[in-house]
C-alpha cells in the first residue's frame, strides 16, 4: 500500500461511502473503512468485497471517539481521507439538534485533529445543496450565495465548509475539498450494494421503491402548485455511481497535487432539472409497473426547484454525469427488489 494512494473512509459502510469505495478499488486505490454502522451494515462492505475481489481493511470506530481515531491513523498510513461519517435526516436533527451538532461536527474535527497531527494531507468532505436553499439563481454556481440554513442539519454542513476552509488556510500541510451533493439516488447495478433507509423514507426514490414494492400504500406528491412547468418541485437526481466516481477525480486532483486553491468547493450534480412527476413516470415507465400515487399538500421546508451549474466539476474535475435518469431508476429498483428477495 502506498500512501498516496491509499485513502481511509470515514462512515465508508454507508450509501455513499461504500459506492465510491467500489471506484476508488477499480481506480487503483486501496481504501480503509471506518464506520459505527449506526445507519448501515456491515454486508455493505462484504458487497463492495465481492463486487471488487478485494478484502478491505474494516474497523468498527465512532469518529467521535478520538483515541479511537487515533488507533486508526497510528496503524494505517493513508494520504486522503474522506468524510462520509454524519447524520443525514433533515427532520430528526430539528428534534434532536444536540446530536447532529455533536456527531457532524465533533466528528469532522476530530478527523481534522487527527490529519494535522500526524500530518496528512488531503480531506474530502462530504457537503450538500442544501447550503443553497431557495437560491436566488438557477442553475447555482458555487459561487451562489449560501442561504441561512433551514435545519440544524444543514447547518451542521455549511459550519463543516467553513471549518475546512479555516483548517486549510491555517495549516500549511492540509487541502481540502467539498463536494456539495445534490439528490444522490439509484444503486450499484450489481445490486449488491444501495441505499438502506431505516423506517419510513424521507427521501424520494426509497419511498418510491417501496410503494412499488408493496411496502407503502401510496406515494404523496408534496405539492403540484408550485411555479414550474408541471407545478411540482424540480431537483438534480445524480446517480450514486457517478457521485462515487466525483469522489474518484477529487482525490486524484488532490494526491496529483492539482489544487489550485488549499480549499476548493465542486458542485456535483447533471445539470438537469426533474420534476417529481417527472421522476415517477419515467420509474414506471423504465420498470415497468404503475405506481400508486396521490397529490399531497406541500411538506415544510421544500425548496421549489434547486440545480447544479457543474461547469467548474467538469473542467476541473474532468468529470460528468454519465448515467442516464432511465438507468439510475432501474438499478434502484433492482437494488429494492433484491433486498425484499422479490
Ligand atoms: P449514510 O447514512 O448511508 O452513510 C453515513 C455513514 O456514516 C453510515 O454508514 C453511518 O453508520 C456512519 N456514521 C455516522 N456517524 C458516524 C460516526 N460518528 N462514526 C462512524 N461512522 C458514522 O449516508 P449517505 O447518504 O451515504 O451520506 C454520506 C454523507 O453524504 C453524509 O455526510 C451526508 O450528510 C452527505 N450527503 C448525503 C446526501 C444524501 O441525500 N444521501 C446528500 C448530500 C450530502
Ligand atoms: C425530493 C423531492 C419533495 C418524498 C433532501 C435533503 C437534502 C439532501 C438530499 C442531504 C421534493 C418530493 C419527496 C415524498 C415527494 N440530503 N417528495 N414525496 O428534499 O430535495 O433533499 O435530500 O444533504 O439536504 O433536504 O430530497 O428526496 O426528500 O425530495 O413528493 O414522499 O421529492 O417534495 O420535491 P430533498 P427528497
Amino acid at each position: 500500500m502506498s500512501a498516496k494512494k491509499t485513502v481511509l473512509i470515514s462512515g465508508g459502510a454507508g450509501y455513499i461511502g461504500s459506492h465510491t469505495a467500489v471506484e476508488l478499488i477499480n481506480a487503483g486505490y486501496d481504501v480503509i473503512i471506518i464506520d459505527n454502522l449506526s445507519n448501515s451494515d456491515r454486508n455493505a462492505v462484504e458487497g463492495v468485497e465481492k463486487i471488487t475481489g478485494k478484502k478491505i481493511p474494516f474497523e468498527i470506530v465512532d469518529t467521535c471517539d478520538k483515541n479511537a481515531l487515533r488507533s486508526v491513523f497510528e496503524k494505517y498510513q493513508f494520504d486522503s481521507v474522506i468524510h462520509f461519517a454524519a447524520f443525514k435526516a433533515v427532520g430528526e436533527s430539528v428534534e434532536k439538534p444536540l446530536m447532529y451538532y455533536q456527531n457532524n461536527l465533533g466528528s469532522f474535527m476530530n478527523i481534522l485533529e487527527m490529519m494535522k497531527e500526524f500530518g496528512r494531507p488531503n480531506i474530502l468532505f462530504s457537503s450538500s445543496a442544501t447550503v443553497y436553499g431557495e437560491a436566488e439563481e438557477l442553475p447555482v454556481t458555487e459561487k451562489t450565495l449560501r442561504k441561512p440554513a433551514t435545519s440544524p442539519y444543514g447547518n451542521t454542513k455549511q459550519i463543516a465548509e467553513d471549518i475546512l476552509h479555516d483548517c486549510c488556510y491555517a495549516y500549511e500541510g492540509m487541502y481540502g475539498i467539498a463536494l456539495r451533493y445534490f439528490n444522490p439516488v439509484g444503486a450499484h447495478p450489481s445490486a449488491l450494494i444501495g441505499e438502506l433507509p431505516r423506517g419510513v423514507p424521507n427521501n424520494l426514490v426509497p419511498f418510491v421503491t417501496q410503494t412499488a414494492a408493496g411496502i407503502r400504500e401510496c406515494l404523496s406528491v408534496f405539492g403540484n402548485d408550485y411555479p414550474t412547468p408541471d407545478g411540482t418541485c424540480l431537483r438534480d437526481y445524480i446517480d450514486v455511481v457517478d457521485l462515487a466516481k466525483a469522489h474518484v477525480a477529487a482525490v486524484n486532483r488532490m494526491t496529483e497535487d492539482k489544487m489550485e486553491e488549499k480549499y476548493e468547493i465542486f458542485n456535483i450534480g447533471t445539470g438537469r432539472p426533474v420534476s417529481v412527476l417527472e421522476l415517477l413516470t419515467t420509474f414506471e415507465k423504465v420498470n415497468n409497473l404503475k405506481l400508486n400515487y396521490r397529490i399531497a399538500p406541500r411538506r415544510a421546508g421544500d425548496v421549489t426547484a434547486v440545480w447544479a451549474d457543474t461547469s467548474l466539476a467538469n473542467e476541473k474535475l474532468g468529470w460528468k454525469a454519465e448515467r442516464t435518469l432511465d438507468e439510475t431508476l432501474e438499478s434502484a429498483w433492482r437494488w429494492e427488489k433484491h433486498l425484499r428477495n422479490l
